[in-house]
C-alpha cells in the first residue's frame, strides 16, 4: 500500500492547488488508516487543521477539497463525515489489480529502499570465556531478525559479533590448558578438549582448590596482555574451542551463517591510538591516576560530573575503550551509516556514554546513526531474572534443548490422539523447528524494551500469538493444495482475482499491507510489528477459510480463493523467514 498512499497524497496535493492555490501544494493531507472499517480504508483529517489558516469552517474546506479531488481510478467517491473527515474507500477492482501484481512478485510487492546504506548489526556478542547463556538469547534472536529485514530491504548488512575474548576471565582457562594439555601448545592436531562446558568446569575446580593455580591464572593474564607468544597461543586455542561450541548453538538456533567474530581482542592494536586522539582533542583528563573523559549529563550524588574511564591507573584498557575503538573502526574503515546494538537494557549507560564520546571525538557525525536497542530482561515465573536450579544464568543449550523436548512431547501426544504414524526423522525435525521457533517468536513478539516471563507452555501453545499458531496457519494452506491436488505455482497469472465476500476483502487488504509494515520495521526496528501483522493475517485467513468455501466453489471464485490462500501462505513464509523462522509443510 505504500505506493497507493503516495498516489493518494499526490492527488490531494493537486486538489489543494486547485481549491486554494499554488502555495498549498505542500500541505500534509494527514492521511491515516480509517478508525473504523465501516467508514472505509483511509481518512484525511486535513480540513480540521486548515480552519484557522483558511478562516472557513472545516466542513466547507472538506467539500472544497473533495470537489477538486480526482480519485476515480483508486477509490469510491469520497464522503465527508462529522466535522470534516474525508473518508476514502478503495475500489474492489483496484484491490484486485494490486493483488494480481504481487502474485507474480517473489518480494510480494515490497520494494527495496531507494538509498541502501551500509549497516552493522552488533550481535550476538557473547563473552567466550564462559558458555552462552540466557543473557544472549534476545540479542541473538533480535539481532538476527533485524539483520534479515534490513538486508531484505536492500541494505548492505555486516553482522559483527563483538565477543568478549580478552582479559581476566581467560587467565584461568589459559592456565588450565597449559597445565592439563601441555602438548596442545606444540600441536593442536588430534587435540580433543571436549566441549567448553567440561573444560570450563574442570578449570574452575582447579581454580577454587589451589592457590598456586590462582597465581598461575593471574600471571597468564599479565603475560597475555604483554603479548607473550606462548600465552597468546594458549589463548587462541581456548577461543577456538569456545567459538566452535558457540557456532553449534548458532546453527541450532538457525542464526545467519554470515555472522563474523570481531571481538574485543581485534581492537587491541588500536587502543593506544584511540587514547592519543582523545588526548589531542583535549578530551582526556587524568583523575586519580586513571585517564577519563568527562560526560555531559552524568553526575554523582554531590552533583559533580562523572567521568568515563578509558585507561585504568595501572595502564589497562577496559570495555569502554574497546567499544570506542570499535566505533572509530566502524566509521573510518567499515564506513557504516547505521550501527545497531541490540544489547540488554542494563548496558544503557554504557552506550549513552560511548556514543557521547564518539560524537565529541568527531567519529559519529550527524550523517551516521548509532543506536542501542535496550532489550528487556527474561524473567522466571517469580518475576525475577530467570535462573537455573543452581542459581546461575541458565545456559543457552539447556533452554533450547528443553524447548525442543517439550515440543517433541506435545507432538507425540498429538500424533497419538490423531492416530498418525510418522518417521523418527519427521518427529525430530518438527520438534526442533517448533521448539526453537517458539522461543524466537515469543521473544520477537514482545516489545524490545519490556521484560517478559519465560513460559514454554505459553510459547508452545497452538492458539494465540505463537510460533506454532503461525506455522500451523501455513500448514493449513498447504493442506488445501494437497487435498485438492493443486500446484499453487500453476494457478496461472491470467486467472482473475474476484473479491466479493467481506472476508475476502479484509484478507486482501491485509495482504497488501506487508510493504508498509516492513517499511515501519526498517525505520524503528520493532520486530513485534511484523509478528503482529502475521498474527492478524492468520486470523483473517482463518475467518476467510471458515466462511468462504475454496475447493467446492464455482469458478472464477475457486481459483481466485486459491490465489488468496497461496498469497497468504507466501506472505507467512516470507514474514517468518525474516523473523528467522522456517516453515513446515506438515506438522
Ligand atoms: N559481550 C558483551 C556482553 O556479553 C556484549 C557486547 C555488546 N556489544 C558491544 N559492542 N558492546 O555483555
Amino acid at each position: 500500500m505504500n505506493e497507493t498512499i503516495a498516489q493518494l497524497k499526490q492527488r490531494f496535493a493537486q486538489a489543494f492547488v486547485a481549491a486554494f492555490g499554488e502555495t498549498w501544494s505542500d500541505t500534509d493531507p494527514i492521511l491515516v488508516a480509517a478508525s473504523n472499517p465501516k467508514f472505509g480504508d483511509f481518512q484525511s483529517n486535513v480540513a480540521m487543521s486548515l480552519t484557522k489558516k483558511l478562516s472557513k469552517p472545516p466542513r466547507t474546506i472538506a467539500e472544497l477539497i473533495v470537489q477538486n479531488l480526482d480519485l476515480s481510478d483508486i477509490c469510491e467517491p469520497p464522503s465527508i463525515a462529522g466535522p470534516g473527515f474525508i473518508n476514502l474507500r478503495l475500489q474492489t477492482s483496484y484491490l484486485e489489480t494490486q493483488l494480481k501484481a504481487i502474485q507474480s512478485d517473489p518480494r510480494l510487492g515490497v520494494e527495496p529502499v531507494s538509498q541502501p546504506q551500509r549497516v552493522i548489526v552488533d550481535y550476538p556478542s557473547p563473552n567466550i570465556a564462559k558458555e552462552m547463556h540466557v543473557g544472549h538469547l534476545r540479542p541473538s534472536v533480535i539481532g538476527d531478525c533485524i539483520a534479515r529485514i534490513l538486508e531484505f530491504m536492500g541494505h548492505e548488512v555486516l553482522r559483527l559479533s563483538h565477543i568478549g575474548d580478552w582479559g581476566t576471565p581467560f587467565g584461568m582457562l589459559i592456565a588450565y590448558l597449559q597445565e592439563a594439555y601441555p602438548e596442545a601448545l606444540q600441536s593442536t592436531e588430534g587435540l580433543d578438549l571436549g566441549d567448553l562446558a567440561t573444560f570450563y568446569r574442570a578449570a574452575k575446580k582447579r581454580f577454587d582448590q589451589d592457590e598456586t593455580f590462582q597465581e598461575a591464572a593471574r600471571q597468564a593474564v599479565v603475560k597475555l596482555q604483554a603479548g607473550d607468544e606462548e600465552t597468546l597461543q594458549a589463548w587462541k586455542i581456548v577461543c577456538d574451542l569456545s567459538n566452535r561450541t558457540n557456532r553449534k548453538i548458532f546453527d541450532l538456533m538457525g542464526l545467519s551463517d554470515q555472522i563474523q567474530e570481531r571481538g574485543e581482542s581485534f581492537y587491541n592494536p588500536f587502543l593506544p591510538n584511540v587514547l592519543e586522539e582523545l588526548e589531542q582533542l583535549g578530551l582526556l583528563v587524568e583523575d586519580a591516576g586513571a585517564k577519563c573523559v568527562f560526560l555531559d549529563g552524568f553526575t554523582n550524588k554531590e552533583g559533580n560530573p562523572l567521568p568515563l574511564i578509558v585507561q585504568k591507573s595501572g595502564g589497562g584498557y577496559n570495555y569502554a575503550t574497546t567499544d570506542l575503538a570499535a566505533i572509530r573502526y566502524r566509521v573510518q574503515v567499515d564506513d557504516a551509516q547505521r550501527v545497531i546494538y541490540p544489547v540488554g537494557v542494563e548496558q544503557t549507560n554504557h552506550f549513552i556514554q560511548i556514543f557521547q564520546v564518539g560524537k565529541k571525538a568527531g567519529w559519529i557525525t550527524d550523517d551516521r546513526t548509532f543506536v542501542h536497542l535496550p532489550l528487556g530482561l527474561i524473567l522466571g515465573e517469580d518475576g525475577k531474572k530467570l535462573k537455573s536450579r543452581s542459581g546461575d544464568a541458565p545456559r543457552m543449550v539447556d533452554l533450547l534443548t528443553e524447548a525442543i523436548n517439550r515440543a517433541r512431547t506435545d507432538l507425540e501426544t498429538r500424533l497419538q490422539q490423531e492416530g498418525r504414524q510418522e518417521s523418527p526423522e519427521f518427529i525430530e525435525h518438527v520438534s526442533q523447528v517448533v521448539g526453537i521457533s517458539a522461543i524466537k517468536y515469543a521473544d520477537l513478539s514482545q516489545s524490545l524494551t519490556s521484560n517478559y516471563i519465560f513460559n514454554l507452555d505459553r510459547m508452545l501453545a497452538l492458539q494465540g500469538n505463537t510460533a506454532p499458531y503461525m506455522l500451523y496457519a501455513y500448514v493449513r494452506v498447504q493442506g488445501i493444495s494437497r487435498k485438492g491436488g493443486i500446484e499453487f505455482e500453476q494457478l496461472g497469472n491470467d486467472a482473475a482475482i474476484v473479491l466479493q465476500e467481506e472476508e475476502e476483502l479484509v484478507l486482501a487488504k491485509h495482504l497488501l499491507q506487508l510493504d508498509q509494515v516492513l517499511a515501519a520495521v526498517e525505520a524503528d526496528l520493532f520486530p513485534n510489528r511484523l509478528c503482529e501483522y502475521l498474527f492478524e493475517l492468520s486470523q483473517k485467513f482463518n475467518r476467510f477459510y471458515d466462511r468462504c468455501p475454496i475447493l467446492p466453489a464455482e469458478e472464477p471464485q475457486r481459483t481466485s480463493r486459491l490465489i488468496l490462500a497461496d498469497l497468504t501462505a507466501r506472505t507467512i513464509k516470507l514474514g517468518l523467514s525474516l523473523l528467522g523462522i522456517p516453515v513446515l509443510e506438515r506438522m
